[in-house]
């Protein structure tokens, strides 16, 4: 059966969600707007989108090949993919390999820094809070994950993802300094991988010269995104 894109679910600041004509599918649709900062900042650049999409599609598709279970069925076109379903857990987990961005700031742990090891830190997705860090217990108290089971199974899925895209993006050249990613649970109540790997939520440093390839940019004004991301894109492809 084609499947239809049916009424918007969700805006969301880089997607929005769409229903389909299949109760367990939704539509991602992703969008050329740029945020920072909490929504502080705005942007737009044509292109955006459909590069975040393809980028993305092609990491979503490594990952289930490598066995990590996640949200992506296909790429539809340019700017929309099919996904499964899921109910967003409320957190953003945060896989860092070098300190830069909020961890340096935070910590005064010197920019660029390679870490003794990996860190996996918690953040509430919480727009109103400004995504504050938490901790496990913060999970079990306010219910957002309510056993260490789950909470071990996210980081684990994190660090595995972390090992698979290290030597994915090293291979193309690319240093994986730091990114983002967000769970969700399935129609079976399975914890999967679910929203989007792109330079938007990932920091991506040329191996060569540490040059920026990521939102960085944006959020820094240090010029277009698009040629960055297009760039990260021929890598990749
Ligand atoms: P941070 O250093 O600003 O905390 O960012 C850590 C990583 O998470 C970095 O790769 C950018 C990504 N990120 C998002 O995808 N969304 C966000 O809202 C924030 C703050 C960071
Ligand atoms: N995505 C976040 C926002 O717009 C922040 C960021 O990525 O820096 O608010």
């Amino acid at each position: 059966m084609e499947v239809e894109k049916k009424e918007l679910l969700y805006e969301g600041k880089g997607k929005k969600l769409y229903k389909t004509n299949n109760e367990d599918f939704v539509i991602a649709e992703f969008k050329d707007d740029l945020t920072a900062f909490n929504a502080q900042k705005k942007g737009t650049e044509y292109g955006k989108g459909s590069l975040n999409c393809q980028i993305s599609s092609l990491i979503f598709e490594l990952l289930n090949k490598k066995g990590i279970k996640n949200h992506f069925i296909k790429q539809i076109d340019d700017n929309n993919m099919l996904c499964k379903k899921v109910k967003i857990i409320p957190l953003e987990v945060v896989v860092r390999n070098i300190s830069t961005g909020s961890l340096s700031k935070r910590l005064g742990i010197r920019d660029g820094l390679k870490l003794p090891f990996t860190l996996v830190e918690l953040y509430y997705k919480n727009d109103e809070l400004g995504d504050p860090i938490i901790n496990d217990e913060h999970c079990k108290i306010m219910d957002i994950l309510d056993n260490d089971d789950d909470i071990n199974y996210i980081k684990d899925t994190a660090r595995q993802i972390n090992n698979i895209l290290i030597d994915f993006f090293d291979s193309k050249n690319v240093t994986l300094v730091d990114f983002k990613i967000e769970f969700g649970r399935d129609i079976y109540n399975n914890i999967i991988l679910a929203d989007e790997i792109s330079p938007d939520s990932c920091r991506l440093w040329d191996k060569e010269n540490n040059k920026k390839m990521d939102k960085d940019i944006f959020r820094e004004n240090l010029g277009n995104v698009v040629d960055a991301y297009q760039e990260i894109l021929s890598r990749i492809k």
